[in-house]
């Protein structure tokens, strides 16, 4: 065999080299590899100083093949150490990301608006009491609903005692939830015995009062409802509601759509008597109106403030403070002690 055929032989170098590259796992292989082949005494430059033993002609040759195979290794290398540089990166991504001694993200997790909160409240006692909870109720209302089935005509001093808001000469935002007592008692199915939360529209604006609040309605229709069972149903809430015997009084009052109507005050922790729901037995016209047999049935309604409820039981003065969603002020009130 003559110098250049020996030569020849060794040029399959590429194919080994491959082979070896297939195997390494790491950068750190990696580079001992490249040693072995690119370095100064690598494999490349060997064979690089062997060519000076051939002919011209036979040295240009084999030193081209020689470039062409060092081309293909490098970009296999190349390729190969992408590979690796991209695994290794990832495992220090990895391990720097997650610093296991950190304490855990603690999600903020809503909770119930202390106004809803307190409806639910009111809601459970009335259930516990045979009421039924009606939740669709109209905020939009015709003034028949708000006003003129409920004994409230146009020119009723009345009207002018609850500040509307009007969209048109017919239309309004609700000004009391006594508007579902027409709707209900319109369905005739009877006997009825409800409560209706909703919210309420009112031109007021200040501590004390909110162009928004709540009501919880009740309405008793049945046969011989009458006005002790009336007292019974509001002296037995409140107990419920403030988890004690409060002291409350009856104070004879006017509402046009109940007669023998009253509003019920209690005995605040200040000693002053406090207004907090009124309340009657439901008056004749409406259910002559809706072709009730007054010998049969008769009824009795309340109608409450929410926030002056909830103002009561935590002591809150500011009205305001309910609709400015202030997280300080709401984290205050936990859930769990309603249930
Ligand atoms: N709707 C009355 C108001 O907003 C409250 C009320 C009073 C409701 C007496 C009633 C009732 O059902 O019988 O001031």
């Amino acid at each position: 065999m003559n110098k250049s055929n020996k030569f020849f032989d060794e040029l399959n170098f590429l194919n080994i080299f491959k082979l070896e590259l297939e195997k390494i796992n790491t950068l750190k292989e990696l580079n001992l590899l490249r040693v072995k082949y690119f370095g100064k005494k690598g494999i490349i430059s060997k064979k690089i100083t062997r060519l000076q033993y051939l002919d011209l002609h036979d040295r240009k040759n084999f030193g081209k093949i020689i470039n062409n195979i060092k081309c293909s290794m490098y970009i296999f290398f190349q390729q190969k150490k992408e590979i690796l540089d991209k695994k290794e990166s990832n495992k220090k991504e990895i391990l720097q990301d997650i610093d296991i001694s950190l304490p855990g993200r603690r999600k903020n997790i809503g909770s119930m608006h202390p106004i809803t909160n307190i409806i639910y409240y009111i809601e459970s006692i009335f259930r516990s009491f045979g009421f039924c909870v009606i939740n669709k109720s109209f905020e939009i209302e015709n003034q028949y609903y708000n006003f003129d089935a409920l004994n409230i005509p146009v020119y009723h001093p009345a009207r002018n005692t609850q500040d509307t808001f009007w969209f048109d000469s017919d239309r309004l935002l609700r000004t009391q939830t006594s508007n579902m007592q027409i709707h209900e008692i319109k369905k005739k199915h009877l006997p009825i015995q409800i409560i209706v939360p909703g919210k309420v529209y009112r031109k007021d604006n200040d501590y004390t009062h909110s162009p928004i609040f709540h009501q919880v309605e009740g309405l008793v229709i049945d046969k011989g409802a009458n006005f002790s069972n009336l007292i019974w149903v509001i002296k037995n809430f409140l107990k419920c509601f403030f988890n004690k015997s409060m002291k409350i009084r009856f104070r004879s009052s006017y509402f046009p759509f109940t007669v023998l109507s009253t509003e019920v005050d209690i005995m605040t922790d200040q000693d002053h008597w406090l207004e907090v729901l009124g309340c009657g037995m439901v008056h004749p016209n409406i259910l002559d109106r809706f072709d009730i047999d007054k010998k049969i049935y008769s009824g009795f309604a309340f109608g409450m403030g929410v926030e002056r409820m909830i103002m009561l039981y935590y002591g809150i003065n500011d009205l305001r403070l309910f609709f400015k969603n202030d997280i300080k002020f709401l984290k205050q009130f936990d859930r769990s002690r309603y249930y």
